[in-house]
């Protein structure tokens, strides 16, 4: 069923807790709730808002925002290796994790804890702890607003990479994701590679799912900050992934920054937040707006930043980090 809203204040549905309004907001279930949501006519400006965990709102929206709420879990195929399973996109995705470690299923344990609804998952492709959501990922269902059609694409075609899906450019305003069909596998596949993850793991007793899925909190809840007591949006860049040889000159003038590589390999990646890190800027703060004291690629609004502010300081640091290092930062956040 379609639940309607007018003149919301988006303050809760928002990580990083930015007061705007919007004009209308439209919660729905299903397909049909998109059918009848358009069958009046498709309005100019639409966007859908899931969890807002990824999302800045520099002003008032003056357009149509439409949240999925549906939660179901459904099992599709279960055998003696694999489990499918088709999640809604209005499910918590930090709930489908822990529905698959309780059921002893491996594939998405590092992903433990990343705020967010599955439906959002695909978009931009989120990622932590070397591992990603396309690795789970069968395909996406969603509907298209035009065509009035559903619409299944598998994997493959949805250009998943680092932190980019066919969602952010061709797709892009142009379709609803309904849910997403997830597999994940009965046969232990740990993946401790990245920081301090196997650390954490070994100190808790060894490779479990459990215990994988209670490190990866561990270590977030440490560094990042609970959205709850400061609003954030995680990442606010991405890390940038720049040519081999700008990779290495940058690595022979500071040995210790780190640098990984990336899916395309005359490419490599860097951290960005190393970069601001070494700008000096951890921690530093403007008005209502700072920089994490503990993990410098996060924004924080210490309370009552506007969405313009969170801008003007996130242009700031792309500023001197470009004069530091030459090197430019995007933002991983969406602004709307
Ligand atoms: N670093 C610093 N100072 C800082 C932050 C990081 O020196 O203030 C160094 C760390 O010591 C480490 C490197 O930079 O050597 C990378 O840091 P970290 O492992 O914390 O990860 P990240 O690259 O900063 C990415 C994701 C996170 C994800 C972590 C773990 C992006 C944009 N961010 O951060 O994702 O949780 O890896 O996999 O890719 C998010 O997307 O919202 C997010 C939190």
């Amino acid at each position: 069923m379609l639940k309607e809203f007018h003149q919301i204040n988006l303050r809760d549905r928002n990580s990083f807790h930015v007061e705007q309004h919007a004009s209308r907001l439209v919660e729905f279930e299903d397909v049909e709730d998109l059918r009848q949501l358009f069958r009046g006519g498709i309005p100019e400006k639409w966007y859908v808002l899931s969890g807002g965990n990824n999302i800045l709102f520099s002003k008032d929206y003056d357009g149509l925002l439409i949240t999925p709420v549906s939660r179901q879990i459904t099992l599709l195929e279960d055998n003696d290796t694999t489990v499918r399973l088709r999640v809604d996109a209005g499910v918590e995705w930090d709930d489908l994790v822990e529905w698959a470690v309780e059921r002893d299923l491996w594939g998405i344990e590092n992903l433990s804890l990343i705020p967010g609804k599955a439906g959002a998952a695909p978009v931009q492709n989120i990622g932590a702890y070397g591992r990603e959501a396309k690795d789970a990922i069968r395909s996406v269902t969603m509907y298209n607003v035009e065509a009035d059609t559903v619409l299944t694409l598998d994997a493959d075609h949805c250009e998943f990479g680092y932190r980019e899906s066919i969602f952010k450019h061709a797709l892009k305003g142009k379709v609803i994701i309904t849910s997403i069909e997830v597999e994940l596998s009965r046969t232990p596949a740990p993946h401790l590679d990245y920081g301090d993850v196997r650390q954490e793991v070994e100190a808790r007793g060894g490779a479990t799912l459990r215990n994988i899925r209670e490190a990866v909190c561990a270590i977030r809840r440490h560094k990042l900050p609970d959205t709850a007591v400061l609003g954030n949006a995680g990442s606010f860049f991405k890390n940038p992934i720049v040519d081999k040889e700008v990779g290495e000159r940058m690595k022979s003038l500071h040995p210790e920054m780190p640098l990984y590589p990336a899916h395309d390999d005359t490419k490599c990646k860097l951290a960005a937040g190393w970069l601001i890190d070494h700008t000096g800027l951890k921690g530093y703060r403007e008005g209502h707006v700072g920089v994490h004291e503990r993990q410098a690629l996060v924004l924080v609004n210490h309370g009552g930043a506007t969405g313009t502010e969170v801008i003007a300081f996130a242009h700031m640091i792309q500023q001197k980090v470009m004069e530091k290092f030459g090197i430019a930062i995007d933002t991983e956040v969406n602004i709307l």
